[in-house]
């Protein structure tokens, strides 16, 4: 291969195939790079030691194929390249094989300023041909592959389950597929096999993973395809703490296949927490927390400010970011996202001035140091207003929504701020993971557009044993046995303990708002299933795409999925979707109806 050449080797025979990645033609003496997905070695053309050689190599372009025979030589001193593998050898061509020619092409693998994304898409297989691409897919492959081996050892079945099954409760999502034997009925791409998993854990199958392509019709984002992979896994019997030994265990695998070590366990942190110190449930823990600074005020100073004295006064200090210039507090005010009022004071030299002894104790409370920046996130005084407006604000443990807004603006805007000044601090190094399970995820969310409760995983999650008599009073209280496994601010993956007794699920499908019937229509089969002797079970899936994205240091699933989808969730190399032609959807059974 093209990368495996060494001073070892000088004096072989040897034939190498590949592309031409570069030629320069000093004309006496042509070299070309030869590239395949090993590397390069520089083949030689030389007109006095093989003039026909010679000549016909003078008709090579860029990423024409060939074959090139010869003999591999020691390079002289002064043309030794040290910044690859086969640098001190070369091979001096005796005969040459056009295998194929190519077009002039749209961009070279070997450019160092990239083509932009829409022609990188377009023409995916030359894109794909890039020492990038090939490092990330061959990463994808080695982390797969440690994974999969990882949980074979541990006594998990790989097993299939369809692709081709029935549309379910966030079936706004679903991928549709029509039949044709069936007209007007359609299978639907499954979102996850949720349910599968759990019937092979009634089929008593008690370990099962799989590594498999997932189905979305959500609005995408840099972490989010319309299909996707998961490492998806159940089991019987467990407790929350042996699934995460489970993920803990191939996540060590994987990462070790790349070249990193990682400490297990992973820390844990309760939902609630995140919430109040990081306002995410998706904590980067490569940045401080916040530090809630309300009692540092007295109670004028708030009046003063116009700070709402129900609501978190919190401190979010960004180490080593130094002071802002005035135009960078301007800079800084677009990335503040306010949810329900919160307001951001990004000039804390200002309340320094006018309330000296508040700044001091706040310093002193955030532990701020000389060249942290220090930008402060209230709720104004009118946001409080409504602040019972439903019935979460009867939690106890959990944050009111106006709490809430609060917390999660100043999320944003911690995160923000440090991705803005990364170059200043050097808290975003590379091999720094920092995992985290988040865990006792509230079992419901209040849809404000439905006005009802949803499920805040999904509705098969077990609720907490302690919290069972606050299904129909309290919903707001009720902890799901839920977690999240994060890694530097980025969901990994999502699990949870399931319900395995019918009469529980029925309670969540009524604490839901779904009638006996509904649910029976909808889930009949799964209920059934679960009437006939269900083991106690519970599982989790992770993103593959989002780890191998993390491992390669790319900031888009782009990067690491050979065929992505733009954000319009359009293949551009095949131009899919396309309309189809008139006589299939009639065999289909389908009329279309264009949306004006
Ligand atoms: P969930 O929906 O949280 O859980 O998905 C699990 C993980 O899958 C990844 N993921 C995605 N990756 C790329 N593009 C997407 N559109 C996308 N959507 C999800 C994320 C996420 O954490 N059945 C449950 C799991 C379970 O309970 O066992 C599920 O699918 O990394």
């Amino acid at each position: 291969m093209c990368g495996e050449l060494r001073l070892s080797d000088a004096g072989k025979k040897v034939a190498l195939m590949g592309w031409c990645n570069r030629r320069r033609d000093l004309g006496q003496i042509i070299f070309v790079d030869l590239r395949d997905r090993t590397g390069i070695t520089q083949v030689v053309f030389n007109y006095e030691l093989n003039a026909a050689v010679h000549e016909k190599a003078e008709a090579l372009r860029n990423e024409f194929v060939i074959a090139a025979i010869g003999t591999v030589k020691r390079r002289d001193a002064d043309t030794i390249n040290p910044n690859i593998p086969t640098g001190e050898v070369e091979l001096v061509v005796e005969e040459l094989r056009i295998l194929n020619v190519s077009k002039p092409l749209p961009f070279l693998p070997s450019d160092t300023v990239l083509a932009n994304e829409e022609m990188r898409l377009k023409y995916r297989y030359i894109d794909l041909r890039r020492d990038a691409m090939q490092f990330n897919i061959e990463l994808r492959h080695k982390v797969a592959l440690a994974i999969r081996d990882n949980l074979a050892s541990r006594g998990f079945f790989e097993i299939e389950t369809p692709f081709m099954t029935r549309s379910t409760p966030e079936g706004a999502r679903d991928y549709l597929v029509p039949s044709r034997v069936q007209p007007g009925s359609f299978y639907a791409l499954p979102q996850s096999p949720q349910l599968f998993k759990q019937i092979l854990m009634i089929s008593g199958f008690d370990k099962y993973f799989q590594i498999v392509r997932c189905f979305r019709d959500e609005d995408l984002r840099a972490d989010r395809q319309p299909e996707f992979t998961q490492i998806d896994l159940e089991m019987s019997y467990p407790q929350p703490e042996r699934i995460w030994e489970v993920v803990e265990g191939f996540l060590t695998a994987a990462f070790k296949t790349a070249g990193y070590e990682i400490k297990t366990p992973f820390p844990r942190m309760d939902f609630d927490d995140a919430i109040r110190q990081y306002g995410v449930d998706k904590p980067d823990l490569r940045l401080p927390a916040f530090t809630e600074v309300g009692d540092c005020f007295a109670a004028a100073d708030l009046e003063t400010l116009a700070i709402n004295p129900e609501l978190p006064v919190i401190a979010i200090r960004t180490p080593k970011v130094g002071e802002l210039s005035r135009k960078e507090r301007d800079d800084i005010k677009p990335l503040f996202v306010s949810k329900g009022g919160a307001r951001v004071f990004e000039d804390f030299k200002r309340i320094e001035n006018k309330h000296p002894e508040a700044a001091a104790k706040i310093r002193a409370q955030a532990g701020v140091a000389a060249d942290d920046l220090l930008v402060l996130v209230v709720g104004s005084k009118q946001s409080g207003a409504n602040r019972d407006a439903h019935p979460a604000s009867k939690r106890k443990i959990r944050v009111t929504p106006a709490e809430l807004a609060i917390y999660a603006s100043a999320g944003l805007l911690r995160v923000a701020l440090a991705q803005k000044y990364s170059d200043r601090h050097k808290l975003f190094q590379k091999g720094d993971f920092r995992f985290l399970w988040v865990t006792n995820f509230p079992m419901f969310e209040y849809d404000e557009g439905e006005k009802r409760w949803m499920a805040a995983h999904h509705p098969f999650t077990s609720p907490h044993d302690e919290d069972m008599d606050k299904l129909e009073t309290d919903p707001a209280m009720v902890r799901a046995l839920a977690y999240d496994v994060v890694l530097n601010g980025t969901e990994l993956g999502s699990g949870s303990i399931r319900i395995h007794r019918q009469d529980i699920q029925s309670r969540i499908f009524h604490a839901l708002g779904m009638t006996e019937e509904e649910a029976r229509s909808r889930f009949g089969f799964f209920l059934e299933a679960l009437e006939y002797g269900t083991p106690p079970h519970g599982g989790i899936a992770l993103g593959l795409d989002r780890i191998v994205m993390i491992l390669a240091g790319a900031d888009s699933l782009r990067e690491v999925i050979p065929f992505p989808k733009t954000a319009a969730a359009k293949d551009l190399m095949m131009e899919a979707p396309t309309p189809v032609a008139e006589g299939q959807l009639r065999e289909l059974g389908i009329g279309v109806v264009v949306k004006k």
